[in-house]
């Protein structure tokens, strides 16, 4: 008999769901807390009491003294920003040692993948289109793509495990220093000559700093996963983000949806029995691409500013949209979720009507149900909406799913119809306190 106790947690819609809360609110029920994708992109806010902690590498099981926290080789790693945020977290008082592992396989981000990532970016932010305007993705500028570039391209790629024995770390940097010097310069970065030998020194330091943490982490979650610990697989970024089956090319470099788990962990995909998809009660998304349900009006001012709708990474505002169920229906499909959490539902309250998107409409006049994971076509697709009665009442602090307002309710039930999954938590304030569980749902 295969175990089955793993549960993932993953976004259905373009990030920012409120996943960190969830994640940390399951992470009392397992052992072991699995990062599988994505990078310093990611970012992750946990709000406990009056602490606020944004967490972008570390999983936010962190803050459980007793959980074993795992980077996995599918996650792209910046050692500095690991150490700085290792180091901020010890300076609050939380534990980090033998308890957060990092993969000796994850993939590392060196002070070059920013540069490329930014030089790409402004060039393609000067390059339009006729059809879309700039070609720039918005990406978060943290070197997320080309390093998923250099671990596709292999020789000019460094794994953690790298970073451990100078002498060859020193010896790869010399080839991929005069490389990325000249692919720089045709980029127009103006900048001297990458100095292989300081990077080397630098990031063998930063390696040294975090050996006790690395390990192989493949055969550590095996182990897990025989002795019986609970695994908790946390996906960073969010589905429609997905390399492979987001709005590309507006998407991230990796395979955030739950696909990844396998690929990024070891781990195959029958051991997980769990998979709850966070969804917000409106949609949001970070940067360019297109946005079926986008609000360009006071009421999606109104949204943003009621939930602090601005990147944890960049600061960015973020852009702010009705509910898209096509893309939330599809998302859960590929993923295979067995339940819904429902995030920031209390942002909605004061709305007077609130509309869901059930449909698309294609330039030819056709309607469809079903998601466009491109970018250039789904352009051309306009959103078909119900409409629903809102409610005014504040939700913050109802206790369950009983006490809320007739009209949010329905809202939730209406979800859950289309959907066809069952809505196990919902959302109604920051804190760890104001999540709604349905009964036997732990
Ligand atoms: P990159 O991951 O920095 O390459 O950015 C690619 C796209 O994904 C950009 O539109 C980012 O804004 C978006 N993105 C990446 N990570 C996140 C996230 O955690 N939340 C929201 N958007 C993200």
């Amino acid at each position: 008999m295969q175990n089955s106790i793993a549960t993932a947690v993953v976004g259905l819609q373009w990030g920012d769901e409120g996943k960190g809360k969830i994640v940390d609110l399951l992470t009392s029920r397992h052992d072991v807390i699995v990062r599988y994708n994505g990078g310093a992109n990611a970012g992750h806010s946990v709000q406990v009491g009056a602490e606020r902690y944004a967490l972008h590498l570390v999983p936010s099981g962190i803050l459980h003294p007793d959980k074993s926290c795992v980077i996995g080789n599918g996650v792209v790693v910046d050692p500095e920003k690991l150490l700085q945020e290792i180091e901020g977290l010890r300076a609050r008082g939380v534990k980090v040692g033998s308890n957060l592992l990092v993969s000796d396989r994850a993939h590392v981000v060196m002070p070059y993948h920013k540069e490329q990532d930014a030089a790409l970016e402004d060039f393609m932010a000067g390059a339009t289109s006729d059809q879309s305007g700039s070609l720039a993705i918005g990406t978060t500028r943290r070197g997320i793509g080309p390093t998923y570039g250099d671990k596709v391209h292999r020789t000019t790629a460094i794994r953690v495990g790298d970073l451990l024995d100078a002498a060859y770390l020193r010896e790869r940097l010399r080839v991929i220093c005069s490389l990325r010097t000249r692919e720089l310069k045709a980029l127009g970065v103006q900048a001297p000559p990458l100095d292989p030998d300081a990077l080397a020194a630098r990031f063998a330091e930063a390696g040294e700093k975090l050996r006790p943490h690395i390990t192989d982490t493949v055969y550590g979650l095996h182990d897990a996963l025989k002795a019986g610990r609970r695994l908790l697989f946390e996906g960073a970024n969010a589905s429609l983000l997905d390399i492979d089956h987001g709005t590309y090319p507006y998407v991230t470099s990796s395979n955030c949806s739950t696909l990844g788990i396998p690929a990024g962990t070891g781990l195959p995909m029958r051991n997980i029995g769990r998979v709850l998809g966070i969804m917000k009660a409106y949609s949001t998304r970070v940067g360019g691409g297109p946005f079926p349900t986008e609000l360009l009006d006071a009421i999606g001012e109104g949204i943003r500013t009621r939930g602090r709708e601005f990147g944890t990474t960049t600061g960015r505002p973020r852009r702010v949209g009705w509910l898209d169920l096509v893309a939330v229906r599809y998302a859960s499909m590929i993923c295979g979720a067995t339940g819904i959490a429902c995030t920031l539902l209390d942002v909605l309250s004061g709305v007077d009507e609130l509309r869901i998107c059930t449909g698309y409409r294609l330039p030819d006049g056709r309607t469809t149900d079903r998601f466009i994971p491109d970018a250039h076509r789904l352009e051309g697709a306009a959103a078909v909406y119900e409409t629903l009665p809102g409610w005014r009442e504040p939700i913050r602090d109802a206790e369950d799913r009983e006490a809320l307002p007739d009209n949010a309710r329905r809202y939730l039930d209406r979800i859950e119809r289309i959907l066809g999954l069952p809505i196990e938590m919902v959302g109604v304030g920051p804190d760890r306190r104001q999540t709604l569980e349905a009964v036997g749902t732990a």
